[in-house]
């Protein structure tokens, strides 16, 4: 496939792509994202990837400077130019280039980048990887429903979590509140219920959590939008996290304590396998991937 960028309208090699020095995203991460699973060229659950987009740039007084229908309409052009059958398209909102102040400015335009990237999934479930992690204190600000930019505090905890040889931190309040990890949603199945964080400005909505929650809804298991606490946390039976990226990925270790002997434990094994069933009936007109 080819590494395609998409500036506003015209389309170049992702090498080739530029943003102006002043521009307000880099300067000031002044800005919003999203990323975009790809099946099968297809963009999984784009609908709900966009309205996440508006809901953020609303949030920030940002105005997106191309209508949703332009913007669906690109993104399949850019998926199809890049000849891309599975991967990512990463998406980002800037407020637009104007000389530094930390005063919002009047009259300039935002601006809004696109690329596409190669990236598979696991093909099956002894290809997946269960994760270790770590646990770190969530030192964000209160508004993590917001998809923005500003992710040093994930990058920093990322980073944590790879000096300990982990592939995620999962992050708490004060007080040991799970709220999810740096780049993932996270779920634990406590006392025979899966519980995962509730919506809140603590998290942000996951396009995966929503439809985990959704197939969770369709198994015989109970399951609850509560909070739960570190020690909560360490004496699941299972825990797993979701995103675009990594789908559902089972979690074998936490701080070097092992979740349990069985990883995935039954239930993320079950979900799972309805995860892969959804991508299939969505994006492969119901064929095997
Ligand atoms: N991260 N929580 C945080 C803090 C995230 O950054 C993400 C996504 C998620 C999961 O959301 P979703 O299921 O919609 O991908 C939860 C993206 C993938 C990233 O920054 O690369």
């Amino acid at each position: 496939m080819k590494c395609l960028a998409w500036l506003d309208g015209t389309v170049c090699n992702l090498s080739e792509a530029t943003v102006p020095l002043e521009d307000r995203s880099y300067l000031f991460g002044d800005g919003v994202y999203e990323v975009i699973k790809i099946y099968n060229k297809k963009p999984f659950f784009l609908k709900s990837h966009l309205k996440r987009l508006q809901n953020s740039a609303e949030a920030i007084e940002i105005k997106i400077p191309h209508s949703i229908e332009d913007i669906e309409r690109s993104i399949f052009d850019l998926i199809e130019k890049s000849a891309c059958v599975e991967g990512y398209l990463y998406m980002q909102i800037s407020r637009g280039s104007a000389k530094r102040d930390h005063l919002l400015p009047q009259g300039t335009k935002s601006s809004m980048v696109m690329y596409v990237r190669e990236l598979s999934s696991p093909g099956s479930l002894e290809e997946i990887q269960p994760a270790d992690c770590i646990t770190y204190p969530d030192e964000r600000w209160f508004n993590c429903y917001i998809k923005s930019v500003n992710l040093l505090p994930n990058v920093i905890a990322r980073h944590k979590a790879d000096e300990k040889g982990a592939v995620e931190a999962i992050f708490y309040r004060p007080g040991g509140i799970v709220t999810e990890g740096t780049r993932t949603n996270v779920f634990a199945v406590i006392d025979g219920i899966v519980r995962t964080h509730p919506e809140s400005r603590l998290i942000l909505s996951g396009i995966t959590r929503m439809i985990a929650l959704e197939i969770l809804d369709t198994m015989d298991i109970k399951f609850s939008e509560e909070a739960f606490n570190l020690e909560e946390l360490k004496n699941a039976s299972e825990v797993w996290t979701t995103s675009t990226g990594m789908e559902i990925l089972p979690v074998a270790r936490i701080d070097g304590q092992p979740v349990s002997d069985q990883v995935p434990g039954p239930v993320c094994h079950e979900l799972i396998k309805r995860f892969w069933r959804k991508v299939e009936e969505t994006c492969y007109d119901g064929g095997k991937r």
